[in-house]
């Protein structure tokens, strides 16, 4: 299995081995083996970007739909962000002190998304809403914070449980959850959590735990429902924001607005950031010695003058070109169609919205209705999904969920020679 990559990424076997001596699992982020080192094989150590494509240490070309976790909407090595870190680098790494960026970035932002009344910068996605939720429990003094089944928001204590598939519904520290989609579900987290949350948080279409889309009211009901009991909603856009237009999804795609947003990723194409923000009055909290505060953010990395300067250049370009969204929508949507019709529906099932595609490889056909996390993980063939995410990226293909997103920079043919390898790996799979 996989004789063909293991014969071409001999550099990269031999990083592998030494990762293993030194990290635990071999990785820094949990989902870099891309599924590979439980197919018998090991991830590629990549070593340079252009546009849609990588390039690993040992030459080899893939068609790069991961994007950097979803963070290279603007495509690899992009000359005007290459641009500002160059000049931005001749004057120091971080100073350690505020620098004019970041008030031309948060400016950017706030008159891209006005729901962001006040803000915070920090490093990570993870720490943006691990604050996001500490702030929404110092403003409402409740200590419930709910988060869908299997949603992602970054590896802090706060949001980390209910990961995987099968999911209980026991509270784990002071998180409880609901399932996307079902708003049944939100009805009975209501009637036994209601008094005792602080704050629901969701991402607007789901990422990691599937790529699946709202319902219609899904995102409504819930903004009615927490907003009755006083209840914060904070919209994780971490991959959402800047993806499906230019701002935040939940306002400008689905009108919902929430309490709070946070963001990352496309942001600064690439450069650690998280931001956190929204209302005024819930914000106010992490002002130094704000009546009934708490510390809230820190980092000496937050505002880094390099994710500040690359923030500007990404928000800058997307600004000037936010009419090509709708074309990247629907060339996102049309390739996701494309898939689904080469896919044997009942073994897999490409799911997703505008330029997001997960492909999910799947043990028995999912159940009827709308789609949530749970039917999802009823259905799904993790093993499979692995070899085929593997035999894709043997065909040059890199991707995660598998498949991950496209950005500005692909081109038909990437598209074209994708559908390709898909029937290439299918007919393997068989
Ligand atoms: C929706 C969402 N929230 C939060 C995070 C955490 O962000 P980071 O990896 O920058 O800590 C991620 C990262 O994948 C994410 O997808």
């Amino acid at each position: 299995m996989l004789e063909k990559y293991k014969q071409a990424s001999v550099q990269s076997k031999k990083f592998w081995t030494r990762a293993l001596k030194l990290f635990s699992g071999g990785i820094n982020h949990n989902i870099r083996t891309f599924g590979l080192d439980r197919c018998q094989a090991y991830p590629p150590f990549m070593e340079r970007g252009e546009g849609s494509h990588l390039w690993d240490v040992d030459g080899n070309e893939y068609i790069d739909y991961w994007m950097t976790h979803f963070s290279m909407i603007l495509g690899h090595n992009h000359p005007t962000i290459r641009k500002a870190l160059d000049n931005q680098l001749a004057k120091g790494v971080h100073l350690g002190a505020l620098n004019e960026h970041q008030v031309v970035f948060g400016e950017l932002l706030q008159e891209a998304i006005p729901e962001l009344k006040r803000m915070r910068f920090c490093s990570t996605g993870s720490e943006a809403t691990g604050y996001a939720v500490r702030l929404c429990r110092l403003f409402t003094g409740k200590p419930l914070v709910a988060k869908v089944f299997g949603g992602w928001h970054g590896g802090n204590d706060a949001l980390g449980y209910y990961l995987r598939y099968p999911f209980d519904d026991k509270p784990y520290y002071n998180g409880v959850s609901f399932e996307f989609n079902d708003r049944d579900s939100i009805d009975a987290l209501m009637n036994k959590y209601g008094t005792k949350l602080a704050a629901v948080i969701v991402e607007p279409v789901i990422g990691a735990a599937g790529g699946i889309p709202p319902e219609p009211d899904f995102l409504s009901y819930l903004r009615v429902e927490t907003a009755k009991r006083d209840i914060l909603l904070i919209f994780d856009e971490i991959i959402t924001g800047f993806r499906l237009c230019y701002g935040a999804a939940g306002t400008a795609v689905f009108n919902v607005e929430p309490d709070l947003i946070t963001l990352g990723k496309i942001a600064a194409s690439g450069m650690p950031l998280g931001v956190y923000g929204g209302r005024e009055d819930v914000m106010a909290l992490a002002a130094p010695g704000a009546p009934k505060g708490r510390w809230v953010g820190g980092g000496t990395f937050s505002s880094h003058p390099l994710s500040m300067v690359a923030g500007i250049a990404t928000l800058n370009a997307l600004r000037a070109g936010k009419e090509k969204y709708q074309s990247l929508n629907n060339i996102g949507e049309r390739f996701c169609h494309q898939i689904n019709e080469i896919l044997p529906q009942t073994q897999a099932i490409a799911v997703g919205m505008g330029s997001i595609i997960f492909i999910h490889c799947l043990s028995r056909p999912i159940e009827e209705g709308p789609l949530t996390v749970t039917k999802l993980g009823d259905a799904f063939d993790k093993a499979r999904t692995d070899l085929f995410q593997s035999l894709l990226v043997e065909e040059g293909v890199f991707g995660y969920h598998g498949l991950g997103g496209l950005s500005f920079a692909h081109s038909q043919n990437d598209l074209e020679v994708t559908l390709k390898a898909i029937e290439t790996v299918l007919k393997t799979l068989k």
